[in-house]
């Protein structure tokens, strides 16, 4: 990543990306978890943490979720043109 590359270029798109699609597998699994422990276990009130684990992974989806959502548009607002869709 070049010194001061601003947080719409093209190599911080790549991390927030990469970041969204590890940290969507992190909550696959927490998801997983919560169900064998709620279903297969047949606790009715897990343990707070157990829920933490697709919650916490379930925030960073949301906030890199919104970044690449907002990219292309941002990229447009810079040019000064329509990126098409909305
Ligand atoms: C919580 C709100 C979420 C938002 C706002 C969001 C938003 C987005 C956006 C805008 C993209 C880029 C689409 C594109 O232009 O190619 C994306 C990609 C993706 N999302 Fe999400 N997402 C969210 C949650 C999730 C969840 C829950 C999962 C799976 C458990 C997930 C898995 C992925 C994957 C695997 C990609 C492709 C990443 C890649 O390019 O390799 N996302 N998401």
């Amino acid at each position: 990543m070049s010194a001061g590359a601003s947080p719409s270029s093209p190599a911080w798109n790549k991390w927030v990306r990469q970041i969204h699609r590890w940290v969507s597998l992190a909550f696959t699994a927490g998801v997983i978890v919560n169900t064998v422990i709620i279903v297969v276990l047949r606790q009715a009130q897990p343990a707070f943490w157990v829920y933490l684990l697709a919650l916490v992974p379930l925030v960073g989806l949301f906030l890199t979720g919104l970044y690449l959502w907002v990219l292309p548009h941002a990229a447009g607002w810079r040019l000064g043109r329509r990126t098409g869709g909305f």
